[in-house]
């Protein structure tokens, strides 16, 4: 039920320290640590001698020791000491997978792993422009990671979700274009010379009308990226002049762990709002907390109905047709594959 041969983020960069960490991955246990000069090594989270997680265990050097006997691993899954006079060589964790680091996130290839495909990594150029500023946000949400992507590309759902900040009424007024385009969904909305919402009226920090876009891509395996803003209304924004206005990169990322939990990766590349101080970069994730906790809690209230009606099912309105492409696109590279 996953989509496989594909770099999928099994944990933000700083979430590896001196610890192994495990982490479940489209149904896989994995473990992750770090080498002695900070490379990545990622490996099957079972110890091949009475099969516990290795994530209990230890980081010596560049192995792994395993904490019931302490039997140590290399990055490349070989034994690399047994402990005492023990003997039985031959001991390999039975699977190690391709793993890299950039943009801020571990990646682990999902699939063959002689696939593997450093070029295949999404491009998220974004999160390495330093004339942008950054709000992150990491989630832990117990539903099917397809109904985060559905979410996060219909986002009419701003304007009764999140009416405090980023949602307005308009959003269910305004045209939409959405299709497909090969392996990729997109859904686009243009609101001219409307009232902005309290989050972007504070962003962008000018009285007035504005003129508001959203333009949502959803890619394999699981990726939404939203360019989203506002520009003082008629200033040329919605034909491609920005120079009056503010705009939101938001980098979406959402890694399967089962069919019924998944760890949502969430970015906001701006442009605005530069130089605010720590606890204004605080006030803004605070915020990003808040508007995904909105999300999250309907979210798995949506997951706890499907599993208790498994035979109902989904209608699709106007507003749903990137999220049905979407489903589309991983139904068919989960068939290729
Ligand atoms: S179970 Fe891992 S060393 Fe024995
Ligand atoms: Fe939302």
């Amino acid at each position: 039920m996953f989509v496989h041969d594909c770099w999928y983020i099994a944990a933000t960069s700083d979430e590896i320290g001196g610890q192994p960490l495990g982490r479940t991955v489209c149904g896989q246990e994995i473990v992750l640590f770090r080498q002695s000069d900070g490379a990545l090594a990622a490996l099957a989270d079972i110890c091949p001698h009475r099969l516990v997680p290795l994530s209990m265990g230890s980081v010596h050097g560049d192995a792994i020791r395993c904490r019931y006997h302490g039997i140590e691993f290399a990055a490349d899954g070989q034994c690399l000491r047994l402990p005492g006079a023990q003997t039985g060589g031959g001991l390999k964790v039975d699977r190690v997978y391709p793993v890299t680091e950039r943009y801020g996130f571990a990646w682990v290839w999902i699939g063959e792993a002689g696939r593997a495909d450093a070029a295949a990594l999404p491009d998220f150029h974004w999160l390495e422009d330093r004339s942008l500023a950054f709000t992150r946000g990491c989630y832990a949400i117990a539903c099917d990671y397809r109904l985060v992507v559905d979410n996060l590309l219909d986002l009419t759902h701003e304007a009764y979700v999140h009416p405090e900040t980023i949602g307005q009424d308009e959003l269910f007024d305004a045209p939409l274009r959405a299709g497909r385009e090969g392996r990729e969904a997109y859904l686009e909305r243009e609101m001219a010379g409307v009232e902005p919402s309290p989050y972007w009226a504070a962003s962008l920090g000018k009285p007035g009308p504005v003129d508001r876009w959203q333009r949502c891509r959803f890619r394999l395996p699981s990726i939404v990226l939203i360019d989203s803003g506002v520009a003082v209304a008629g200033t040329g924004a919605l034909e491609g002049d920005r120079s009056q206005g503010v705009t939101g990169q938001v980098i979406n990322f959402i890694t399967p762990e089962t069919a019924r939990s998944c760890r949502y990766y969430v970015v906001q590349a701006r442009d605005f709002m530069l130089d605010i101080d720590a606890a204004g970069q605080k006030r803004l994730d605070g915020m990003l907390d808040f508007i995904v906790g909105q999300d999250i809690a309907l979210l798995e209230a949506q997951q706890r109905v499907i599993d208790a009606r498994p035979e109902a099912a989904f209608r699709s309105l106007r507003i749903d047709t990137a999220s049905v492409h979407a489903r589309r696109i991983i139904d068919d590279a989960m068939i290729a594959a």
